[in-house]
């Protein structure tokens, strides 16, 4: 399976094997609602939308909303989430770092956990700019990984950094792709931002689930190696957790955070 697929192939388990949840979801959208004052009429962007987790409560309420992404297969889990394609959505399937809306078109423009995936970040934060009406909000969002997991998943690693292929150099060494600087770029251009956390919750699973979301291969670290050697990982990695935590149905909980840095023109 190709890495480029990636969205694609995990379409189908990306909401089981991440921790927001629907109910969630629905706080996060009554927090931002109340944040930029929306009436009725507002509209939004989220560019990279994925399976809609973050704008299917916006949808439900009766808002425009946009979505933008380059997996047909995200984006079909979002219409089945919703039985179809109600009126005030539109999905479009493309790469969003060209918007292919014309200037000023949305009140709130979102992105959760996209940005690092487009290559001239800044280009595409201008085009953001460019689609926003005047007095509009650009929302930067995250619910980054709870720190249990982070913890757990730092295990798996060191587990599969043992089977990983070595690629060939394909890059000059000295290309680092430069830091994704959003603060820094929108203030220089006369923003101003809040950091805001819409909701603070506790993800638990027990140990045995999440080693079946790696072995569903859930996430981009699942995909560094041949099927072959993916396995031979999951299984020398139950064989660490056993030791580690005794039982498989030990339950590892933290507090999830959903953050969000709001941007406006002034
Ligand atoms: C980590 S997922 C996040 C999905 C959703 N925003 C969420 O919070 O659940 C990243 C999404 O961005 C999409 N994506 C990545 N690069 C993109 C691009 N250049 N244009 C459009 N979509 C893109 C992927 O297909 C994927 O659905």
């Amino acid at each position: 399976m190709k890495k480029s697929n990636y969205y694609d192939n995990i379409a189908p388990i990306y909401d089981q094997t991440r921790w927001l949840t629907e109910t969630i979801a629905e706080e996060v959208a009554d927090f931002i609602l109340d944040f930029v004052c929306a009436t009725p009429e507002t509209s939004f962007l989220e560019p990279g939308v994925g399976t809609g987790l973050n704008v299917i409560p916006f949808v439900k309420r009766g808002y425009s909303v946009t979505g933008i992404d380059v997996s047909e297969q995200m984006l079909h889990q979002c219409r089945q989430k919703l039985n179809g394609n109600p009126s005030n959505l539109q999905l479009i399937q493309g790469d969003a770092s060209q918007l292919p809306f014309p200037d000023n078109s949305f009140d709130i423009v979102l992105t959760v956990h996209m940005l690092h995936t487009i290559s001239d970040w800044k280009r595409f934060l201008d085009e953001i700019e460019r689609v926003l009406k005047p007095g509009g909000f650009y929302l930067n969002c995250q619910w980054i990984t709870p720190p249990a997991r982070k913890e757990f998943e730092g295990y798996f690693r060191e587990v599969l950094s043992k089977y990983k292929e070595l690629k060939p150099q394909s890059q000059p060494v000295n290309t680092a792709r430069e830091e994704v600087n959003v603060e820094g770029y929108l203030r220089q251009k006369g923003y101003v931002s809040n950091y805001l956390v819409a909701k603070e919750w506790t993800v638990s699973n027990t140990v045995e689930e999440l080693i079946n979301f790696f072995q569903l291969r859930a996430y981009g670290l699942c995909w560094v190696t041949s099927d072959e050697n993916f396995d031979l990982s999951i299984n020398e990695f139950k064989e660490f957790c056993i030791k580690h935590y005794s039982s498989l149905e030990k339950i590892i909980s933290s507090e999830a955070k959903f953050e969000i840095w709001a941007y406006r023109a002034v």
